[in-house]
């Protein structure tokens, strides 16, 4: 049998399981193949780094020369992470003619239209199926089981981390700080947890899902992002009783005039099948025109998963190696459809104000939401606090412009009536 060989560049939370099944599983998986696959090299930062004992010591190497550059390697398999040097070593590998596989969504959503490009010039695959969803298969299905479709838009729960956070204030009323900690203790959040809380992480799986999507790339500076740090229990009690659950959601939408994408806290019914998915788990909710709504859920995290999805990828390129199939990636990014800017788009509101509690206030707020041509859908007083002498007041509205809403607002923070704007969250019906 002909031999595929494959060179791991990290061996971390991650590589080392694809390391672990690429070894233990060897027979079984050369088996479907049609070719032995056999691991290589490995390449790690620090070499007095105590490993797994199923990591072969002679195997080892901090060169990553010895996997990018080494003519013994056909597949080389990316599980670093960060932008660099994974970019630097990925155009390596691939500039060498060598197929690679990544899970990294901060190189493939920042560079990934280039990496693509090259490797289609170099006529070698580069698969990233792990980068958006770990262990739910996505980006495959999109390019291939959906492509008959014009797909209309993406709802997505992407992140983890955020989800769990949420998860614990909308179920514990936790507050966001306490249940950070807990994610950190339960190593589900980072000690620097910016990318995940911030929305970037989603920022860069959105960009990935929304252009293979639309056939058009979405970079993820064009993406408007909001983080969930400045949410406040209360607000999780509120949406509750008006029937509503808030997630970290990635948005994208198809409409005449362009895409809209964001990334932002949303409030979402409790009825519906994203409110229902907790803790680390992921759901990518699409709409294709043909087929109608689909979801898929899974682990969105952590060892297991992403290699299911990772050695996937590596067995789909040793296939075709070892069938003599010509290998191209795919990269239908050959439309050009603008990415509206946040101020453009429409979407439902909940407000949370507090007022002074006097006669005539309700109809100034109504009077600055109506100048801004934005309508009430309900309004209910949920709190008075007598000896401060102010209430608090929550206002759902009908699908406004952000532009109008956000002008709104800063009108509605100069009246003198007005304690505070103390919450916007937009709504997802
Ligand atoms: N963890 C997950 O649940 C998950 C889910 C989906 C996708 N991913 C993606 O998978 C990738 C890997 O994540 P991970 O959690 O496995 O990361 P990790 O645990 O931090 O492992 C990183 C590995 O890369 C090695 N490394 C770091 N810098 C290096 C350098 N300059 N040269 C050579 N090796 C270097 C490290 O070496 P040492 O061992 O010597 O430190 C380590 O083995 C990332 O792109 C991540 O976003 C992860």
């Amino acid at each position: 049998m002909r031999e595929i060989r494959v060179g791991l560049l990290g061996a971390g939370v991650v590589g080392s399981e694809v390391a672990h099944v690429l070894l233990e599983r060897s027979d079984k998986l050369s088996e479907q193949v049609g070719a032995t696959v056999a691991l290589q090299r490995i390449v790690v930062k620090d070499a007095s780094k105590k490993r797994p004992s199923f990591i072969p010591t002679e195997l080892l190497s901090t060169n990553p020369d010895d996997v990018v550059s080494n003519p013994d390697v056909d597949i080389v398999v990316e599980l670093i992470g960060g932008e660099h040097p994974p970019l630097e070593l990925m155009t390596k590998a691939i500039s060498n003619g060598k197929h690679v596989v990544t899970a990294n969504k901060e190189v493939m959503a920042k560079s990934g239209y280039r990496l693509l490009s090259l490797a289609a010039q170099r006529g070698v695959d580069l698969r990233y199926e792990a980068s958006v969803g770990a262990g739910i298969p996505i980006l495959s299905p999109l390019q291939q089981d959906l492509a008959a479709n014009e797909i209309a838009s993406i709802r997505a729960i992407v992140n983890g981390t955020t989800n769990y956070i949420l998860s614990k204030m909308a179920r514990e009323d936790m507050d966001y700080q306490t249940a950070l900690r807990q994610a950190q203790e339960l190593g589900y959040a980072e000690s620097d947890p910016t990318n995940d809380i911030e929305g970037i992480d989603a920022a860069y799986k959105l960009s990935i899902l929304a252009s293979l999507a639309f056939h058009t790339p979405v970079k993820p500076s064009d993406i408007f992002t909001q983080g969930i740090s400045t949410l406040h229990p209360k607000d999780f009690t509120y949406a509750r009783e008006l029937g509503y659950a808030v997630k970290l959601l990635a948005i994208a939408k198809r409409h005449d005039d362009g895409i809209e994408a964001r990334v932002h806290p949303a409030m979402v019914s409790l009825n519906s099948q994203l409110a229902n998915v907790d803790g680390v788990f992921n759901a990518i909710q699409i709409e294709g025109d043909l087929v109608g709504p689909l979801v898929f859920f899974g682990r969105g995290a952590g060892a297991l998963p992403t290699t299911s999805t990772v050695v996937a990828d590596v067995l789909t390129i040793a296939r075709n190696i070892a069938a003599g199939s010509l290998i191209r990636p795919r990269i239908e990014l050959n439309r050009r459809i603008d990415v509206k800017p946040m101020s453009k788009v429409e979407t439902s509101y909940y407000l949370r104000i507090a007022v002074k509690d006097q006669p005539g206030v309700l109809a100034e707020i109504a009077r600055v939401l109506g100048d801004h041509a934005i309508s009430i859908s309900s309004v209910i007083q949920k709190e008075l606090n007598a000896d401060a002498q102010t209430a608090i007041i929550v206002i759902m509205t009908h699908p406004a412009l952000e532009a109008s809403m956000q002008a709104a607002t800063a009108k509605l923070s100069s009246l003198t009536i007005m304690n505070e704007v103390s919450a916007l969250i937009r709504v997802e019906d």
